[in-house]
């Protein structure tokens, strides 16, 4: 009786203590979109919360696409929604969450460590991160384009990677003879009416030394050069190097068919190389490589910065612990954790030359500095709209509904009215 009476006891005490850890547990929920790997972000959490087990961390994904995402995040963040607490967030977006008051200003809890913290990251993730003085997110993982191409067939022919775009017409066209196949698309960037297809107006105008705002922030797309993207397409899509329905490419949908061979090269962003190498579909393992974009003259390239931030929302109830969440997902252990199992780019210069992440991915011996060389998208709370009216005209064009000239001509008169 006695026993029995010490062990009901023990059961009592037992399932207090199980019911008072349950009370102290903080819920957390991250949104992350489908493309950054929610996967390897929830192997990471797993291990986040076996070191911290008053923390459980949910993972909500949505949006296939980067403007898609915001969309999405547009309504809950607009009606002051407390259901998310942690958001990853494209690089261009930064400006417009803190214009809108949806980000958790971070210097308070940085406190005393926020200039150090801070000076460990890529200088271009500082600045993107910090708006007016104030950090509005802590980066996750870094990007850029590269060129991913299908060395067995360059070397099949006798073809080096192209360094610029009448090498790469070459090339594809070289392939394309000796392996008459159908099916066989030749090059793809990103063309349908998505945030990657500003990156393809943009590429090709830096390249040739133009930009969007001159040095006052006023649109400077002069006639001349701001034409030219548009004519390098045009000029691949007749060649039909550029597929037909180029103007329906999304960036996931390039790393499909790359990755089922029947794509020979792509512009595309870091998260491609692991998929490639490693999901069991992938018909191309080990055939790959990656090379900085081609440009008009050799060694003149450019590429688009890219990449995710971490961002604690304005409304979350849970701040302080959602603050220290995201601290360690922007550390340098993270960061070569997602290196080594997403192919996702560092965002501390110092895991570019780690052993395990050079094993994972060898071509990242030389991606830092192309990482460290690219542009960033113009920088204005009103991004939402610029990237609209370049992806929206970039697409017409592709699409063959627009000319040229009346892109460009839409562009420059919309933008205008932005940036004057
Ligand atoms: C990648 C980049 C991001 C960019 C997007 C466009 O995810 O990291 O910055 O906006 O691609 O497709």
């Amino acid at each position: 009786m006695r026993k029995f009476i010490t062990f009901a006891l023990a059961g009592t005490a037992l399932a207090l203590a199980g019911a008072s850890s349950a009370l102290a547990q903080t819920q957390l929920r991250i949104f992350t979109g489908g493309q950054q790997r929610p996967d390897v972000m929830r192997q990471i959490l797993e291990g986040y919360m076996a070191k911290n087990p008053g923390v459980k961390v949910e993972v909500e994904v949505g949006g296939a696409t980067s403007e898609q995402q915001q969309q999405y995040l547009n309504t809950v963040l607009a009606s002051r929604d407390s259901s998310l607490d942690v958001v990853l967030i494209d690089v261009i977006r930064p400006a417009q969450w803190a214009a809108a008051q949806w980000a958790e200003p971070l210097d308070s809890y940085l406190g005393a460590d926020k200039d150090a913290t801070m000076a460990r990251y890529l200088p271009a993730y500082r600045e993107a991160n910090i708006v007016d003085g104030k950090v509005i997110a802590l980066p996750y993982f870094a990007d850029a384009q590269f060129l991913y191409y299908r060395k067995d067939l360059f070397e099949k022919y006798g073809v080096q990677p192209p360094k610029t775009w009448a090498e790469l017409k070459d090339a594809s066209k070289k392939i394309q003879d000796g392996e008459k196949n159908p099916n066989l698309s030749l090059f793809q960037t990103a063309g349908a009416p998505i945030e990657g297809t500003v990156c393809t107006y943009l590429v090709p105008l830096w390249q040739l030394g133009g930009n969007l705002t001159d040095k006052n922030g006023k649109l400077s797309l002069s006639a001349d050069i701001a034409k030219k993207p548009f004519e390098l397409w045009g000029d691949l899509k007749a060649a039909g190097v550029l597929p037909t329905n180029i103007a329906e490419i999304v960036t996931d949908r390039m790393r499909q068919n790359y990755q089922a061979g029947q794509l020979v090269s792509t512009m595309n962003w870091g998260f491609v190389w692991n998929r490639v190498e490693n999901d069991a579909d992938s018909q191309v393992k080990g055939k790959t490589g990656v090379v900085p974009m081609p440009a008009y003259e050799a060694g003149k390239s450019a590429t688009c910065i890219g990449g995710w931030q971490l961002a604690v929302t304005a409304f979350s109830k849970n701040k302080a612990e959602a603050v220290k969440l995201i601290r360690y997902l922007s550390s340098p252990e993270v960061s070569k954790q997602q290196a080594i199992l997403a192919s996702h780019l560092p965002v501390f210069p110092d895991v570019y030359t780690d052993a395990d992440v050079l094993k994972a991915n060898p071509w990242f011996k030389d991606a830092l500095p192309v990482v460290q060389t690219a542009r960033s998208r113009p920088v204005t709370p009103r991004y939402n709209e610029v990237s609209e009216i370049i992806r929206t005209n970039m697409n017409s064009f592709l699409a063959g509904t627009k000319t040229a000239d009346a892109a460009l001509a839409d562009m420059q008169s919309k933008l205008g009215t932005i940036f004057k």
